[in-house]
């Protein structure tokens, strides 16, 4: 079915009837005066936060996307003084007086684990631990990891650096201990914050070690790791019972984790916390300053450490969640990602705090103790704003709906989507199935580097079809390229790219200018290319079509086919390798690895099982490969380059090959599809 054909799902009525923003026509003049007046749009909206210095009109946004011509900058908001901290937390507390509303449930993977914390208990918490930060030297600056499970005392941790003006650098708790070293390297992070543990399902993941083990990966290349800060969380507390600040009912304690401890160097969060002050003044912050630094995949193959800016990514996260999420008061808002990729920081931590709502986070996963838990975390919290991943609600529609329909879900009114292309059966499922037909899909398309959503409907405001992220947000303008860069006006397919920066973009790649420019700024001069690729349709509306570079979109993970490449490059037995993705119904891709052994080597069983291992291992085991397929030669032009689209077309099984004249070899894809594995 084309896109033309698609039914099309107008706002709900009851949301529409109190939406911050409430028709197309209210949405285009908005959008219109976000275009024209920059200015004054996003000066309006910077003065309902609390500022020790407002920005000034004057030079209230500067940037150049040409990279030929200067060097590129993008600046909001300049002469601004402000710290992120005390807007998300003080800011509740004392101007908006709600210091007792509950700022975050937390929901743990037990059933039986939960604990919830106000505003008013998270500001002192938050406090006290940024008196920790100071008592190890940390200050202005300085860089910190954070390696920790989706607990209260990861948002304690990164609001801490936030209120000292550390710049976070924040690793996902799935990463390896390789990963996870590179990370705390590549930042120079003398600092790592950690938990003893976390439970996923029934697995207990021993976290420390993981963190040891980076830490040591660190020393063995010269980089010292000083402090390590480790969260009690699944072993015995001594100090059980006296954290009564925090309701903390806490994980039930096991004894089955080990891990090492190295004195001077490893102390415990509680420990720490016990000996400090609650009152801890903020670090005045210049708007330009770094808030934090995140590692995304880039197409090289190395990561990029994303950083982004103290005073424009707080506007734009905030402004995003008001409207996409359509902010009210009594909400209660359960956003599923967790706090380790862009979307936990902007849409748990950041926008939802800013606003002052209601969160729920949790430790745990969509399928324990069985499929239903997303919403019994629903009907138990009565949350009505819910945001997700297209993996997740592919994955819980193979159940079937009952797991869904058994729980009361009567509270919900508005439905997300964030992480790569949602399919119309998946969007049809959320839509009537979840949402029982009566609630707003919102389709997000954004990125790391880009803050906060980009391309996303109004729930009170845009008419809808299941798998178009729709128009554009306020303040936004894309533009769709063809390969030459010439501009595609109205209905047509290509490159998704943007004119202009919004406040929350990203400020630059962390020390590394030039990766910063070819990675977005050298195809189309002039522009921010984002990767992907975009079709218009005759309304106007906007489809993703994913991925045009080199990169993977795996369950929502971006995972770069060169990296991979690099992880097998030293697997003993490989001489070369080429990685592509192969479309996956839950996952949406999946990689399926083409490898050239060296002479002599067997390919079988084990070397396929240790293959997988070996990614699973040195990357993160999201990136673990689903296929390997021996090839004696890879595709190669005469240059040399892979051709990875005949990879590609093998790893489906599709022999519409085409024009293959650019092969040095043609006899090679014969082979190929001889060895081809389902
Ligand atoms: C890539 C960015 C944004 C937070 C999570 C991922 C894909 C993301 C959508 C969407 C189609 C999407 C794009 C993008 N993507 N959202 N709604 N529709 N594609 O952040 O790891 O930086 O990945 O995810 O390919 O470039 P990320």
């Amino acid at each position: 079915m084309s896109s033309e054909e698609i039914d099309i799902y107008q706002p709900p009525h009851h949301i529409q009837t109190n939406a911050h923003c409430k028709s197309m026509r209210d949405y285009e003049a908005m959008y219109k005066d976000s275009i024209e007046n920059p200015t004054d749009f996003w000066h309006k909206i910077a003065q309902t936060f609390y500022w020790k210095k407002l920005p000034s009109l004057e030079n209230f946004s500067t940037y150049n996307f040409n990279s030929s011509r200067s060097p590129i900058t993008i600046k909001w908001m300049s002469d601004g003084i402000t710290n992120v901290c005390y807007n998300v937390l003080d800011r509740n507390v004392y101007e908006r007086k709600i210091g007792d509303k509950v700022a975050f449930y937390w929901e743990g993977n037990d059933p039986k684990d939960s604990s919830k914390i106000t505003y008013a208990e998270l500001l002192k918490e938050v406090c006290k631990f940024a008196n920790v930060l100071k008592s190890k030297g940390l200050t202005r600056g300085d860089r910190v990891a954070i390696y920790m499970p989706m607990i209260v005392e990861l948002l304690v941790a990164m609001l801490a650096c936030a209120r000292l003006g550390i710049i976070h650098s924040i690793v996902f708790g799935g990463y390896s201990k390789e990963s996870l070293g590179n990370r705390i390297q590549a930042a120079r992070a003398a600092v790592i914050i950690t938990a003893d543990g976390t439970w996923r399902g029934d697995k207990l993941l021993n976290i420390k070690e993981v963190a040891d083990g980076a830490i040591d990966s660190c020393a063995s290349s010269g980089f010292k790791v000083e402090h390590c800060i480790v969260v009690r969380h699944v072993t015995a507390n001594h100090n059980a019972g006296e954290n009564a600040d925090m309701d903390k009912i806490g994980c039930r304690p096991t004894n089955k984790i080990q891990f090492s401890w190295q004195a001077g160097r490893d102390v415990w969060y509680d420990d720490e916390m016990s000996r400090a002050s609650d009152i801890c003044d903020v670090q005045w912050m210049d708007a330009e300053d770094p808030l934090f630094i995140l590692y995304t995949s880039g197409s090289t193959g190395r990561p990029k450490g994303i950083m982004h800016s103290q005073a424009g990514y707080m506007v734009y996260v905030a402004t995003t969640f008001k409207y996409v999420f359509d902010y009210k008061e009594d909400d209660v808002y359960f956003c599923t990602a967790d706090i380790g990729w862009i979307t936990g920081h902007s849409y748990v931590c950041y926008g939802p705090m800013a606003n002052g709502a209601t969160s729920v986070i949790f430790e745990g996963v969509p399928f324990f103790p069985d499929s239903s838990r997303y919403w019994q975390i629903v009907e138990k919290y009565k949350v009505n704003k819910f945001y997700t991943a297209p993996t997740a609600i592919r994955a819980l529609m193979k159940f079937g709906d009952d797991f869904v329909t058994r729980c009361d879900r009567s509270s919900l009114e508005i439905l997300g989507s964030v992480g790569e292309p949602i399919n119309s059966e998946a969007w049809l499922w959320y839509h009537n199935v979840v949402g029982a037909g009566r609630c707003a899909i919102v389709d997000t398309f954004w990125q790391t580097e880009t803050g906060g959503h980009l391309i996303t409907p109004l729930p009170g405001a845009t008419p809808t079809k299941p798998g178009s992220a729709t128009f554009p947000f306020f303040g936004v303008e894309p533009v769709l390229l063809s390969e030459d860069g010439h501009v595609i006006e109205g209905q047509g397919e290509g490159h998704l790219a943007f004119k202009r920066p919004w406040p929350g973009m990203m400020r630059a790649i962390y020390e590394n200018y030039s990766q910063f420019v070819s990675s977005y700024f050298k195809k189309f001069p002039g522009y921010y290319a984002c990767g992907d690729g975009a079709r218009r349709d005759k309304d106007g509306y906007l489809w993703i079509t994913g991925r045009i570079d080199d990169m993977l979109n795996v369950s929502g993970h971006l995972i770069s086919t060169a990296e991979v490449e690099s992880v097998l490059a030293h697997h003993p037995s490989i001489i070369e390798s080429a990685v592509v993705a192969k479309p996956h119904k839950v996952k949406g891709e999946c990689l399926y690895c083409f490898v050239t052994l060296k002479n002599g080597e067997k390919f079988d069983k084990e070397l396929v099982a240790s293959i997988k291992n070996l990614v699973r291992v040195k990357m993160a085991p999201f990136a673990q490969p689903d296929y390997i397929q021996e090839a004696p030669s890879l595709p190669k032009t005469r240059s040399g380059k892979i051709m990875r689209r005949i990879l590609r077309m093998v790893a489906v099984g599709d022999r519409n090959i085409g024009d293959t004249s650019t092969l040095a070899d043609e006899s090679v894809i014969e082979e190929l599809f001889r060895l081809r594995v389902e």
